[in-house]
């Protein structure tokens, strides 16, 4: 995919372009020039030194560039990765001894043990780059390229110029585009399939029309709102609340219901950018019945999100015009509009703009960009919760592509739910499955204006 291409580490794509191209030519020259004996060891060494130089030439000369809402934040931008206290000496030095027992392990073919002296080294100590270095060889023997390649570019962020990860990256990059390229043209043959569904079929209209209250159920219910799907259905249709149930968490339920119409009959009707005030707009309906006062407007306090420390108060509106001129610019619209969609999600929840809502109101925020483009809008489930955190955890450590990658599997089952649904012999969705779509999704959700 081209996921890379939002690398915070941006050396990566230089490296990853040039990498193979240049393993080829110094190869084929150290063959020539040196003896026999040692070719190896020597072309090793040149590779790493290639590896070091670009990364001393490229990776320092990106470190002044930082912009914090920005996916091309260099790894080497430590400051502002999540804080962490760091690892006391004793705890330090059991990370050490674990890794030297898992090289041991490892020569006497002992894997599986190597692989869990790993796992406690990196539990000791998650910034250990060796650590991490080591456990990304032993996944990429065993065939597990995204994770090793998500490992050894971990290191980087915390070590750029680690010689033994650039060039192990250098090898895993290339394969991992490959990867992500292909599933991304796995979900666009079935949005094509989606596409050709004609617009009437009634299978589909229902489809669509219980997806809608499926994202409800779930945005809501990911931070714990307790309504089922039969309660909110029956609070959208009929407007009349359910007893037993709070006011507050009925409100929630409503808040989406509104600006899930707004974004149907303003913004995906209308032709051009998505403003700022479009993002408020959606956040104004998403909190306008739980709490009229911060609907639509931007926080005046310090918020904390786990290990995330959002942008301060003061410079809200900074990120938040640097985020729109992002989602209108070239280099955002060229990209796989699942990327862009995801990326879009992250980078709102990255500032995190508002007291609440920001959750519900990125995740409408991404189904306009994936509506936007024609494809479906999809749900992240509330099961899906610990995967959807972590993901973005892992995002604010510097790697966003297990986020883009979690993204693009909930919209290929936003997709199999549509088509499964839409074939001839139709077996519903699942449990409390997925939300709206179309193959004109500039009408998604045509219910109770
Ligand atoms: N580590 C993280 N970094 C950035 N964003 C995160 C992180 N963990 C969670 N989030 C996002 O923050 C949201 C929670 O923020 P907030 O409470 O403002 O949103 P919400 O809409 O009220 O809640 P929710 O989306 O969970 O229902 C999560 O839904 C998720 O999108
Ligand atoms: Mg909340």
């Amino acid at each position: 995919m081209t996921a890379t291409t939002v690398w915070r580490d941006t050396g990566g794509r230089l490296l990853g372009g040039w990498g193979p191209l240049l393993c080829v030519l110094v190869g084929a020259l150290m063959a020539l020039v040196l003896p026999r004996v040692g070719v190896e060891d020597e072309c090793c060494a040149k590779l790493k030194g290639i590896a070091h130089v670009r990364c001393q030439v490229w990776g320092r000369s990106q470190r002044h560039t930082v912009q914090s809402t920005s996916l091309t934040v260099p790894f080497t931008a430590l400051d502002l990765l999540p804080y962490r206290s760091k690892p006391s000496k004793e705890t330090e030095q059991e990370a050490r001894a674990a890794l030297q027992q898992a090289v041991e392990m490892k020569k006497l073919g002992k894997r599986d043990k190597a692989h869990r002296l790993l796992v406690h080294a990196l539990n000791m100590n998650p910034d250990f780059v060796d650590a991490l270095t080591e456990l990304g060889t032993i996944l990429e023997e065993e065939k597990d390229v995204v994770q090793a390649d998500h490992l050894y570019t971990k290191a980087l962020a915390i070590s750029p110029c680690n010689q033994r990860a650039l060039v192990s990256r250098d090898r895993t990059l290339p394969l991992v585009e490959e990867i992500d390229r292909r599933h991304f043209s796995v979900i666009d043959s079935k949005v094509r399939r989606l596409m050709s569904i004609p617009k009437g079929n009634s299978a589909l209209r229902r489809v669509m029309e219980e997806t809608y209250y499926h994202h409800i159920y779930h945005t809501v219910a990911i931070e714990g709102n307790t309504l089922t799907l039969s309660e909110i259905r029956h609070i959208i249709e009929t407007r009349y609340a359910v007893p037993g149930k709070s006011l507050l968490e009925q409100s929630e339920a409503i808040g989406v219901d509104a600006a899930m119409k707004y974004i149907n009959t303003t913004l995906l009707s209308r032709a051009g950018a998505i403003a700022v005030t479009d993002i408020l707009e959606i956040h104004r309906r998403v909190l306008g019945y739980a709490d009229p006062v911060e609907g639509g407007r931007l926080r005046t306090s310090q918020v904390f999100v786990g290990h995330h420390i959002p942008p301060h108060p003061q410079d809200l509106q900074r990120h938040m015009e640097e985020l729109a001129q992002w989602l209108n610019s070239e280099e955002a619209l060229q990209l796989h509009p699942v990327e862009y969609a995801a990326l879009a999600h992250y980078k709102l929840v990255y500032v995190h703009p508002f007291v609440d809502g920001n959750g519900r109101t990125s995740r409408l925020l991404m189904n306009v960009v994936l509506m936007q483009a024609r494809y479906p809008p999809i749900t992240i489930r509330k099961e899906q919760r610990v995967e959807y955190y972590n993901a973005l955890d892992t995002a604010n450590e510097g790697d966003v592509r297990p986020f883009i990658r979690f993204i693009a599997k909930c919209t290929e089952i936003t997709l199999d739910t549509l088509l499964i649904a839409t074939s001839e012999h139709p077996v519903g969705l699942p449990g409390t499955g997925h939300e709206q779509a179309c193959p004109d999704c500039q009408q998604t959700i045509p219910i109770h204006n």
